[in-house]
């Protein structure tokens, strides 16, 4: 029997088959659950996620569009969800952007205030804003789990606005934590560790990041979506049920290392 067994979900973030999203779907999958999608609105981008949920097995999938960057968006979303599906057992929020041109090594200081705040908006506020929406679905409790990464605690290069609006999110993960526990949702954020996809790729010296965690990590590597993906799925099942609030490392335990 799998951890996640007849629990239905919504899972935000699949831009292809190298997102964390899809290795997060596939673990929950494999573990018995089912799986809800979104794409960013268009065509293209909704050809593009079909295609990846297509390499994950799934027949007929319910995909839909989602830009989290507006309220109505994310009203729309959530009023077809609760219109087609009775309830809600998890969300998984692995999503973010900052602006590629502030993503570069050396230039964190001048960053503009819209860029700042466009970070901090779909990078952090969206967990909030998708727990608040999603919550009234999960009458018999359930997990969140959100995305972040060790450059939220120590300034990594070329990280820069996105370390920043990564504290917040976990910041975010604390106090949704906090009032959404009475309802018995418990809400986790993972700090994984660097894979090649669409958005690290923006991120300045990311190639670096790979080689120096490889060489100075414990494990001597780097994470696979795998490894995050079941932690994910298992965060998001009743077999973590007394954890909350937390950030999960998931980084071959480079954030454990002094030097
Ligand atoms: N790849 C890494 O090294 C790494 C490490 C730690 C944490 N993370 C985090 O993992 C999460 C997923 O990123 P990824 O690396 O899989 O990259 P990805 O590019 O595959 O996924 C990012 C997703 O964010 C979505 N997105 C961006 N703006 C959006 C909006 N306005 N509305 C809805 N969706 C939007 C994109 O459509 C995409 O699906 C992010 O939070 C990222 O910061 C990534």
């Amino acid at each position: 029997m799998g951890c996640m067994d007849g629990k239905t979900g919504l899972v935000v973030g699949v831009a292809n088959d190298r997102s964390y999203a899809w290795f997060i779907a596939q673990s929950i999958i494999r573990e018995g659950g089912t799986c809800l999608f979104t794409h960013l609105p268009g065509e293209k981008m909704e050809r593009r996620v079909r295609k990846a949920i297509d390499s994950l097995g799934i027949q007929d999938p319910w995909l839909r569009p989602m830009d989290a960057s507006t309220d109505e968006s994310m009203d729309e979303l959530f009023d077809q969800l609760s219109s087609e599906h009775e309830r809600l057992d998890y969300l998984v929020h692995s999503i973010a952007f900052a602006d590629r041109e502030w993503l570069k090594e050396g230039n964190f200081t001048p960053t503009p205030r819209e860029v700042f705040k466009q970070a901090m908006d779909i990078s952090a506020w969206t967990y909030a804003g998708m727990a608040h929406r999603a919550s009234p679905m999960m009458a018999d409790g359930g997990g969140m789990v959100s995305m972040s990464y060790y450059g939220a605690e120590k300034a990594v290069p070329g990280y820069n606005v996105m370390g920043v609006a990564k504290a917040a999110l976990e910041a975010t993960t604390r106090y949704l934590a906090m009032e959404l526990g009475e309802k018995n949702i418990r809400v986790n954020s993972i700090s994984g560790g660097p894979i090649r996809t669409m958005s690290s790729m923006a991120v300045g010296g990311f190639s670096q990041i790979l080689d120096w965690v490889e060489q100075k990590s414990p494990l001597r590597r780097n994470v696979t979506g795998d490894d995050v993906g079941d932690t994910a799925a298992w965060l998001c099942s009743p077999r973590a049920s007394g954890i909350t609030g937390q950030t999960i490392y998931v980084d071959c335990g480079y954030s454990s290392m002094g030097l």
